[in-house]
């Protein structure tokens, strides 16, 4: 959530800065803004909406310079005009800031700094924080420079309560840039002769492949040469390792596709093989995670397992739920990280908590992982980004190796968790009851369906076809049963966040306790109906929906009849265990809202009012 770049060096900055911008779009796009230090100026540029914009107005307005700060924003205070957007000054004018994440009590510091005269052009947080440092910096004693500054921000951060990640520059001490964080996340990109400050290494990817992560609490000054991280309270930070950036510029580019959505659904052959790769021992006709860190007596002794998450990470939970429960044998819930992290469950000894986040960012996610550690609980992380808080604060856990993940609606990241699941219930179920024979018949039929998901990708033109009838439907039902229960509720999600459609996921069989009376003929329903033990009961809730004049769209089985004859229409997915199934009929419902976005004219890659990695609460 927003987005941040800070450069300085040997080229000028803003080309740099905005390049960067560019790739952390998809973060946060409601408005952008940079500054540079030119001729002993500040050269601001700011304004609402997309990076573009900023691009156009900096052709008009160029912001020369080889030192400068950068933001993109999602609106959390204040709404998103051009007087909100990032950088903002402090009351001298000769201070800048960008900052990601939230301040709690900035009204009681307006209220204090309004008192002491500061006036404020904007609606934000943010704006509070450049006007204590900079006030701070103007009172202090010390001669101007690095070290004075770098105390005034240690001295306001004091003050604050909250999340940020912060870039601070300040025409006194124009050949450096402060970054500091507490709960949002911040970089130091490794140059010859220059460095950045990022939120986020992905931004400086054709520039920089080495990163050095920020901890909370970390102060950092970044000069050309150099840079130096020390703590909140003024002592030598611990050590640091510098982190390679393992994918390349061609991994965060659109190629032939014209959304990251599209490419990142057709990806999923390969990072649902990249999930497996190493993972699936015949000779023990189990799963090898080593990344867990647990003896086979531990994971012996796990006598429930509780899975948080949020949006379609806690769906891949549910699917989780599923698998572990009937492939484990290991009692299985799965709460949303938002409520687990204030629930304060009943946890014994034998609770294993899983952590399922992609960006590994998200911020109850995180919460929930803190609270779970400090119970003492073995907290195990199910994360993307390798480098990410949770992935660093769980220490243990699986990566998902899906590759970056750009597409706001989350897809790639779904089978990969789903995967993850699949390869954790078969590891604690040959531990208990499975044979290894029924070992050997998971490890065949998860070995087939990177395959089955590329032929299930072959029904993308047939329901781009689809999509079109229904381009007029005011909302959208979406049902399933057993495994494909969080398919419908994760399906439902991916419609609605990128039509904008109202929409609702349900389990099959509540039809008729509510929500029937939706039913009507611009209300389509989509039922996940594969061949499985529960195809005869959906068969009866279509027929249900269609005696009440609904239109239906079905999933199915390919070979398995019955559909045709109910449905109107109906796409079929390759054949496989029930258990699997949830990694092939997703593939349909993510097309299916990807080709009725863009019917709809939607922002596929950027829908409203999201952002991708919900970094505050
Ligand atoms: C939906 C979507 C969100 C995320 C959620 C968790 O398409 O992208 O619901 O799944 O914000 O994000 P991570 O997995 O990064 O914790």
């Amino acid at each position: 959530m927003c987005g941040i770049v800070g450069y300085i060096g040997k080229s000028l900055a803003a080309p740099i800065l905005l390049d960067g911008l560019r790739r952390l779009e998809y973060r946060g796009y409601d408005s952008a803004g940079l500054a540079t230090v030119s001729d002993g100026r500040l050269e601001t540029r700011k304004c609402a909406g997309r990076i573009q914009a900023l691009a156009d107005l900096l052709k008009k307005e160029p912001a020369p310079g080889g030192v400068g700060i950068s933001h993109t924003r999602w609106a959390t205070h204040g709404r998103p005009v051009d007087e909100n957007a990032h950088p903002h000054a402090d009351g001298s004018g000769r201070l800048v800031l960008v900052h990601n994440g939230v301040i709690e009590n900035y009204q009681a510091l307006r209220a204090q700094l309004v008192e002491a005269g500061h006036t404020f052009k904007s609606q934000t947080d943010t704006e509070i924080l450049a006007h204590l440092i900079g006030k701070l910096y103007d009172e202090a004693r010390a001669p101007h420079g690095k070290a004075r500054l770098l105390e005034a921000t240690r001295a306001g951060l004091k003050q604050v309560i909250g999340t940020y990640g912060i870039a601070v520059l300040h025409l006194d001490v124009p050949e450096t840039i402060i970054g500091a964080r507490r709960g949002s996340p911040l970089a130091v990109g490794l140059g010859r002769g220059e460095h950045f400050l990022v939120s986020d290494p992905q931004a400086i990817i054709a520039h920089s492949q080495e990163a050095v992560y920020l901890k909370d609490y970390d102060v950092a000054v970044v000069g050309r040469d150099g840079f130096e991280i020390s703590t909140l309270e003024g002592g030598i930070a611990g050590s640091y390792e510098v982190t390679k950036v393992d994918f390349t510029s061609d991994d965060v580019t659109l190629g032939e596709f014209p959304h990251y959505m599209l490419k990142e659904i057709f990806e999923q052959p390969h990072s649902v093989r990249d999930a497996l790769r190493g993972r699936l021992s015949k000779d023990d006709a189990s799963a090898r995670l080593g990344g867990l860190n647990m003896t086979p007596q531990e994971l012996r002794d796990v006598d429930r397992v509780i899975i948080t998450g949020c949006g379609t990470a806690y769906h891949a939970g549910l699917v989780g739920e599923y698998l572990i429960e009937a492939l484990g044998h290991v009692p299985c819930e799965v709460e949303f990280a938002s409520e687990f992290r204030y629930r304060n469950m009943p946890m014994d000894k034998g609770t294993l908590v899983l952590a399922v986040s992609q960006s590994g960012e998200t911020i109850d996610t995180l919460a929930a992982v803190r609270e779970s550690v400090r119970k003492g609980h073995r907290t195990l992380g199910i994360c993307n980004n390798v480098a990410s808080t949770i992935a660093r604060e769980c220490g243990a856990g699986v990566y998902m190796h899906a590759g970056p993940e750009i597409g706001v609606a989350a897809t790639k990241s779904f089978t990969s968790q789903v995967t993850v699941f699949t390869l954790l219930a078969l590891l604690l179920g040959r531990i208990r009851h499975q044979s290894s024979s029924e070992g050997l018949g998971i490890i065949k039929a998860l070995e087939a369906i990177p395959a089955q998901i590329e032929r299930a990708l072959e029904t993308s033109d047939q329901i781009r076809e689809i999509a079109a009838k229904y381009v007029g439907a005011k909302g959208m039902l979406f049902m399933g049963r057993q495994y494909n229960y969080p398919i419908a509720l994760e399906g439902a999600l991916k419609m609605k966040e990128i039509t904008y459609l109202q929409c609702e996921g349900h389990p099959s069989a509540e039809l008729k306790h509510g929500f029937i009376a939706l039913i009507e003929p611009d209300m389509p329903s989509v039922f996940i109906a594969p061949d499985d033990t529960m195809f005869e009961s959906n068969l009866n809730s279509i027929e249900q929906v269609k005696a009440r004049r609904g239109p239906v769209i079905a999933i199915g089985t390919e070979g398995r009849k019955g559909l045709e004859q109910v449905a109107d229409d109906v796409v079929y997915i390759p054949r496989c265990p029930d258990y699997l199934s949830p990694l092939l009929t997703i593939i349909p419902l993510q097309l299916l809202s990807y080709h009725m976005a863009v019917h709809l004219g939607r922002d596929v890659d950027k829908p409203r009012n999201l952002a991708k990695s919900v970094t505050v609460e």
